[in-house]
């Protein structure tokens, strides 16, 4: 196992009813900014339901700003950044999935960025675009932030990045900060029944890629991160089957929420290598082709892990064995890690997403304009190794065109 610190402050409330909890998590004093996405909050009641708890006790005022797209535009984000100076926000609280949390840690970290001499409290643009192409991490202020996740799926509840899209620039990009964990997240899972079948089973994918870009490495003999990470993979391809069947069983919707946060809060990804490939070219498509985060890592994962196999290929074995439960003796190596690529392939098939570049209605010409921007956004050394260059990206691509399932 390699050296690490771990660290996470994130307090988590789990369960149904607690958005109340709100009246006691929130300053009493707390000048609050709602941040929510594109009107699922409103609708399901949810935000009403924050409303009321942040009146329950003490003297807030509290202000909303919506309308943050999936995938968080940077513009849009500039203007909640504006809307915190304007009204002196101290607090921001997010409520709803990864795009709205990833940007308001966003916000809370870029509202400081004013012109020099400003008076009007105008985020500067530039500022804020270097901030998230570069100098992120640096920023030493911040407003405080809690978290209501509507949606399981990017651990973002617990962690301290996130994903910004500027579809201007045709860039996804990621930024992280530790002053941008949440101060607190509640979890209530039975926010999660009004979600659409489709932003369900985006959820069970992402947190599944999520565990695959920390475990599926080479092994450094980490067995706490490893035993967790194979518990969470078999945990969601039970309960991604389970909600599939039975949407409306609560104790599904328990598991699944919590798996996701345990996913990308840090743990099993402490004193391990890792590897962001899936994710950095599954950027690339969401930005090239709008297609949702989850569905980019399912189209992409099959080939990375077919692509480098030969880097990958202990761990592979591993996978497959723990769990994908292939343990015939007679197969030989190769078999064995193909059979495990192909049961990953088909358990996304079985949840509704795809796995090819084909089944997002796309074909090799898409491949050219997604290497490009992978230069463009300095993608050139993805990997445990550090070794994926843009040639490597292209075969995977290539291998991604036709699914072998
Ligand atoms: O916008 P509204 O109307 O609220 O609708 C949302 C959105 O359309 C809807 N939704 C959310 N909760 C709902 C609901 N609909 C009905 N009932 C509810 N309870 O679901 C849709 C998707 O929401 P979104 O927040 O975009 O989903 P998700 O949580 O999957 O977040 C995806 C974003 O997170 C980033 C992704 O790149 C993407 O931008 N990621 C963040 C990470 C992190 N911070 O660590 C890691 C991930 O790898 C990921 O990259
Ligand atoms: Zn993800």
């Amino acid at each position: 196992m390699n050296n690490f610190q771990y660290y996470n402050p994130v307090r988590i409330v789990f369960g149904e009813g607690q958005i109340k909890q709100l009246s006691e998590l929130v300053p009493t004093d707390a000048r609050v900014l709602i941040t929510y996405g594109g009107g699922s909050a409103q609708r399901t009641g949810t935000l009403d339901e924050v409303k009321n708890a942040l009146s329950a006790n003490g003297n807030r005022e509290v202000f909303e700003f919506g309308g943050i797209e999936a995938n968080p535009e940077f513009t849009t984000l500039l203007k909640a950044a504006d809307m915190v100076n304007e009204h002196n926000i101290d607090f921001l609280l997010a409520v709803g999935g990864g795009s709205v949390i990833d940007g308001s840690k966003f916000v809370a970290l870029i509202s400081s960025l004013t012109e020099d001499g400003s008076t009007d409290g105008t985020v500067s643009r530039e500022k804020a675009w270097d901030a998230l192409t570069s100098y992120c991490k640096n920023i030493d202020s911040a407003i405080d932030l809690g978290a209501v996740l509507t949606i399981p799926a990017t651990g973002s509840e617990m962690n301290s990045g996130g994903v910004i899209n500027y579809s201007e620039r045709h860039a996804k990009l990621p930024f992280g900060n530790p002053l941008a964990f949440p101060k607190f997240s509640i979890l209530d899972p039975t926010k999660t029944l009004t979600l659409p079948e489709r932003q369900v089973m985006n959820g069970v994918a992402d947190a599944f890629v999520h565990v695959m870009e920390q475990y599926l490495t080479y092994p450094v003999n980490a067995k706490v991160q490893d035993a967790f990470s194979e518990s969470l993979l078999k945990i969601l391809i039970e309960e991604g089957k389970a909600v599939k069947a039975d949407p409306e069983n609560l104790e599904t919707r328990k598991n699944i929420m919590w798996t996701a946060t345990m996913a990308l809060n840090g743990l099993i990804g402490t004193g391990v290598p890792q590897d962001w490939t899936t994710h950095m070219i599954g950027h690339e498509l969401t930005s090239l082709h709008a297609i949702d985060h989850a569905r980019t890592l399912t189209i992409v994962l099959p080939s990375v892990l077919r692509e480098l196999k030969d880097s990958k290929k202990d761990k592979l074995l591993q996978y497959a064995r723990n769990v994908w439960n292939i343990t015939d003796t007679d197969l030989d190596d190769d078999t064995i890690i193909e059979t495990a690529i192909v049961h990953t392939e088909n358990f996304f098939r079985e949840l509704g997403l795809p796995v090819s570049l084909e089944d997002a209605e796309l074909d090799k010409s898409a491949i050219d304009p997604i290497i490009k921007q992978l230069e463009a956004h300095k993608m050139v050394k993805l990997g445990e190794h550090g070794k994926n260059d843009l040639d490597v990206s292209r075969r995977i691509l290539e291998r991604a065109v036709t699914s072998k399932a």
